[in-house]
């Protein structure tokens, strides 16, 4: 296995079984579908990188009825699609939600597809500019997209900060430059709002760093590995430090003719 592959398991095993692959919470789930208003009756919905797609399970719990057909919920990685088999299931919800296995960057569907395109904690996989403007044509007019994106929250960043995410994800934007992204891809902003210091930690850092000293041990023999959760433990340092410098912002939008 080469280093990629190695690095690429390593970090399957650290995320491996945690409710959710990034922040997030229901309620911001529900306020973001609030933001895109009216939505048409038997819509349809397209999940990209839904993950353990605990927000496709709060989406189709509130479209119910108003889905034409079930929700598709795409990812790359089948382990994740094998959990949210197992948790719609337990909802009851499995007749609402279509995982599908493929890669955000060959979207197997055809144009004007879907009425709404979510994606939490994904898009920055293609870019969040780039995924604005692929996923557009794949929307019907006057359909909706959201999105979660990790956004700076203030200009001057503490300094230990800012150099983390320089080395982790130097992509990262303020709020107005990833509106001024979502407008230039085509979409009229219906609203954005930042995700709440919770859904960091209920269903992610807090499962994720009680998982830390087992992955000490199982990887003491391993730099690679040891580096990589050290990473982890670093991340979530960060936020504990600097909560009101950076957050998750939900990201909604309405396809402009
Ligand atoms: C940060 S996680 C967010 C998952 C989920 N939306 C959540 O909030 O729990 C990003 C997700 O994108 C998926 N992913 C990564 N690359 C992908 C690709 N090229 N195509 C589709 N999904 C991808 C990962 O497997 C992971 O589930």
């Amino acid at each position: 296995m080469n280093d990629a592959a190695r690095l690429f398991e390593i970090f399957l095993d650290i995320q491996r079984g945690l409710p959710r692959q990034g922040p997030g919470c229901a309620e911001a789930t529900r306020e973001a579908l609030a933001l895109c208003g009216a939505l048409p009756e038997e819509l349809s919905a397209l999940d990209v990188g839904c993950g353990p797609g605990l927000q496709t399970m709060t989406l189709a719990e509130a479209l119910g009825d108003a889905l034409g057909r079930p929700i598709a919920a795409l990812d790359k990685y089948g382990e994740y699609l094998t959990q949210l088999k197992a948790s719609c299931a337990a909802r009851g919800l499995d007749r609402l939600v279509a995982p599908l296995q493929g890669d955000m960057e060959a979207l197997p569907f055809a144009e004007e597809s879907f009425d709404l395109i979510w994606s939490e904690g994904a898009a920055y996989i293609m870019g969040f500019a780039e995924a604005f403007a692929a996923w557009r044509p794949l929307l019907r007019a006057g359909g909706c997209v959201a999105a979660t994106e990790l956004t700076w929250l203030v200009a001057e960043p503490p300094e230990e900060a800012a150099q983390f995410f320089v080395e982790e994800y130097p992509a990262m934007a303020d709020v107005e430059t990833n509106l001024a992204r979502l407008q230039a891809a085509g979409f009229e902003v219906l609203g954005h709002f930042t995700l709440p210091d919770a859904a960091w930690w209920t269903d992610y850092y807090t499962p994720l760093e009680a998982k830390l000293p087992a992955l000490r041990a199982r990887y003491a023999e391993d730099a690679m590995a040891r580096d990589f959760v050290a990473t982890s433990a670093r991340e979530i340092e960060m936020r504990r430090r600097y909560p009101d410098s950076y957050g998750y912002v939900f990201f909604v939008g309405r396809k402009t003719d």
